[in-house]
């Protein structure tokens, strides 16, 4: 189900991968250009070794990438 146009652009923090941004957004590059979004979800890396960033290419699972949760962070 795809949310409502009206919905605020929610992000999930994807355990162990990336940024999951739903809704819309203002994408821009260090220069401030628009990166194109060919979808209205996207995947944006944190693991920081993607080929495509911003966007994750999937790799984080090969290079074994692990988040920690709020608390097991404090
Ligand atoms: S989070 Fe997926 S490649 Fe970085």
């Amino acid at each position: 189900m795809s949310p409502s146009p009206d919905a605020p652009t929610q992000i999930f923090a994807c355990p162990n991968g990336p940024l999951l941004v739903r809704g819309p957004i203002d994408l821009v590059d260090g220069d401030g250009e628009p990166i194109t979004q060919k979808r209205k979800t996207v995947a944006l890396c944190r693991c920081g070794v993607s080929a495509i960033k911003p966007f994750c290419d999937g790799t984080h699972k090969l290079i074994g990438f692990r988040t920690e949760t709020p608390d097991a962070a404090s």
